[in-house]
């Protein structure tokens, strides 16, 4: 069965994010990965520039475990800050860095397993999440993940509506664990 990647980009714990990964969580089967961005030691991209001469990002940290590229499903779940995603879930996308300067300076591109994606926003009521879907748009490409346009939870109410209480956002999401896992 697929691995699936869980990049959990919510602070709290029990919060809205939380209430809809337990929902997704409950149903997958196959081995799950949860990388916690706000307590993950995972740097942003310092653009020391060495991807430009030899492949690849020379600082180690938890980025490892998405670089390691072996998960076939993964699912980013954030609050919407300021209209976008939250600063962790950037920093993860900036450390991609290294593979555009594979294509793009050492004509050598990384391959990546292709993979499914689905995203989890969550919001209390004060703006927008284009800003924040511009981003995953890129983070998921940057991934190599399809399909995350159509597997899309959102709950973006939670002052009104908390997640835990949102019933069409819970039931989407636990649709998504099929998804994930590569059985439709
Ligand atoms: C720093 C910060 C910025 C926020 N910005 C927005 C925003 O732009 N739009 C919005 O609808 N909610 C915003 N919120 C509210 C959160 O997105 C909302 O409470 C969310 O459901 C929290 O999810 P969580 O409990 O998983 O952390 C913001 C919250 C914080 C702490």
């Amino acid at each position: 069965m697929g691995k699936t990647l869980i990049l959990n980009a919510s602070p709290r714990t029990g919060g809205d994010v939380a209430a809809l990964l337990d929902a997704v969580k409950a149903e997958l089967r196959g081995p799950v990965e949860e990388l916690r961005l706000f307590r993950a030691r995972l740097s942003p991209c310092v653009d020391c520039r060495r991807c430009a001469i030899e492949p690849g990002c020379v600082i180690r940290d938890e980025m490892d475990r998405v670089y390691a590229d072996d998960f076939d499903g993964v699912l980013a779940a954030a609050p919407v800050y300021y209209g976008d995603l939250p600063g962790p879930l950037l920093n993860l996308l900036s450390r991609f860095q290294a593979y555009y300067m594979a294509e793009a300076a050492l004509q050598s591109p990384i391959p990546l397993r292709r993979k499914r994606g689905a995203l989890i926003l969550t919001g209390g009521g004060h703006g927008g999440p284009e800003g924040a879907l511009r981003h995953a748009r890129q983070l998921f490409r940057a991934l190599g993940a399809g399909g995350f346009e159509e597997h899309t939870v959102l709950s973006l109410q939670t002052d009104a509506l908390p997640a835990r209480e949102d019933k069409a956002a819970l039931a989407a999401a636990r649709a998504l664990a099929p998804w994930l896992e590569g059985k439709v």
